[in-house]
């Protein structure tokens, strides 16, 4: 007898034909290495080693020590079957001071890097500020709260463009500016740990937006012709609660009014005047010089999507729309702050690239962290990471399938790393990390992504 059931279909459609798939670290979370070659010390090696600021006590000492395992990691990397991958360079390995003199040795490790990933027919995807400022530049200026900061990053991308474009053709400027700037300067719970009043704190964010924007020009002048650049935001992102039209319009405003201190600016050269209405007197000072500089055109942007933000609704009232409170009950992932809402990532990408005339959208990070824990098999069965994924992606390609510009996925994280405030408590990677052995295993979910960059599609 023939059985009743029938496969059905496994997989979704495919991705559009060049759809590039990666996957993302960053500097300090991966680096270790410290105090080699002539490294100086960042924001994070200082608050790190501040008691009492990382849940589990730990730093980025020694962290996966990919400084000398980068190879193996390259590997890691091509056994995904991805064609990038996205890293960071830590601005105190090539200006260990923050400006002024060069370290020669710098840029001796990415080069090598570099040479790894192309031999191994991986493109490189560089950031250039995933959150490591050079304590220098801190303690002198005050870092972001002063613009010199801001021409001092100018320099340091001159220099990376100057030495790396002739291999890296696609560089982000600065990476979660939303995130970096708010718990950073202003809640006190990131590096370097200040609690500055609202004025500073939009001033401090102006500077950022004004080293990227120093950043474009100088990467434009000092790199090879044909450097793609653009920012990694992590995106407010509104999502209509129900997707009426009226709900749809008013999570397009949110969009735009609740990124208007970095993404806006940058897409639009001008803050919002909603948003220099609600500053008031504490927004930020600015010539038009600047904002001209700021909003010099980007040829791509980067998002970096997890946790929707805010569902709202429309509202006939200014300024349009509703934020919803969320039920203490709405389900997250193993970290805390990581609500599941797949559909952000259909969402933020089809307004941003609505409102701001987009036309090349990465998503630059998305991924989850997990238990995680090994079996007694050996393996990792981090069967919610897969769920997440199958959600997310599916509704990336929705997307995609709409038009939405989106050119690539780069998944947060290749492997287990230093996860800021929460030490090596949570693991986001595609392979587990013992950190005292420093063993890579693949988790399952590594299996799950090989399927899916090598079906350009997403099964389940
Ligand atoms: C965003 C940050 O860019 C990255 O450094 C961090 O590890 C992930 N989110 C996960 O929290």
């Amino acid at each position: 007898m023939k059985s009743p059931l029938r496969p059905t279909a496994t997989c979704r459609p495919p991705l559009p034909k060049d759809f590039l798939w990666g996957t993302a670290t960053s500097s300090y979370q991966i680096e270790g290495a410290v105090d080699e070659d002539g490294r100086g010390k960042s924001i994070w090696d200082i608050f790190s080693h501040t008691p009492g600021k990382i849940e589990d006590g730990s730093t980025g000492d020694r962290a996966n020590e990919h400084y000398h395992r980068y190879k193996e990691d390259v590997a890691l990397i091509k056994a995904l079957g991805v064609k990038a991958y996205r890293f960071s360079i830590a601005w105190p390995r090539v200006f260990p001071e923050g400006f002024g003199q060069p370290n020669p040795e710098g840029l001796d490790f990415y080069d090598r890097l570099v040479d790894e990933l192309l031999a191994n027919g991986i493109e490189p995807y560089a950031t250039l500020y995933h959150w490591d400022l050079p304590q220098a530049l801190q303690d002198r200026v005050g870092g972001w709260s002063s613009s010199d900061t801001s021409k001092a990053f100018a320099d340091y991308a001159a220099h990376v463009a100057a030495r790396l474009t002739d291999r890296v053709k696609n560089v982000f400027t600065v990476n979660e500016v939303g995130r970096f700037v708010n718990f950073g300067y202003g809640w006190g719970i990131d590096a370097p740990g200040l609690k500055l009043p609202t004025a500073q704190l939009n001033q401090a964010r102006h500077h950022v937006a004004l080293a990227h924007g120093l950043a474009v020009q100088a990467i434009r002048a000092a790199g090879r012709v044909g450097t793609r650049v653009g920012p990694a935001e992590n995106i407010a992102a509104c999502v209509p609660a129900i997707p009426t039209p009226e709900n749809i319009r008013a999570a397009e405003i949110a969009t735009r009014e609740l990124n208007a201190g970095f993404l806006g600016v940058v897409l639009e050269g001008k803050y919002t005047e909603g948003f220099l209405a609600y500053a008031g007197a504490d927004a930020p000072k600015f010539t038009a010089e600047e904002l001209k500089i700021i909003g010099a055109p980007n040829d791509f942007v980067g998002l970096n999507i997890y946790a929707p933000q805010y569902y709202v609704t429309a509202s006939d009232r200014a300024p349009g729309f509703h934020v919803l409170p969320f039920p203490t009950s709405f389900p997250h992932m193993n970290s805390d702050w990581l609500r599941v809402g797949p559909e952000v990532i259909y969402w933020a990408p089809r307004l941003a690239a609505k409102i701001w005339n987009i036309e090349n959208i990465y998503i630059s990070e998305n991924g989850t962290s997990s238990e995680d824990k090994i079996s007694a098999d050996g393996q990792v069965y981090d069967l919610d990471r897969i769920m997440f994924l199958r959600n997310y992606l599916s509704q990336m390609q929705r997307a995609t399938a709409e038009g939405v510009p989106i050119r690539g996925y780069f998944l947060w994280s290749l492997m287990d790393n230093f996860e800021w405030i929460f030490g090596y408590g949570k693991r986001f990677g595609l392979y587990r990390v013992d950190f005292e052995t420093q063993a890579r295993v693949p988790k399952l979910s590594a299996a799950f992504y090989r399927d899916v960059v090598a079906r350009n599609a997403i099964g389940g």
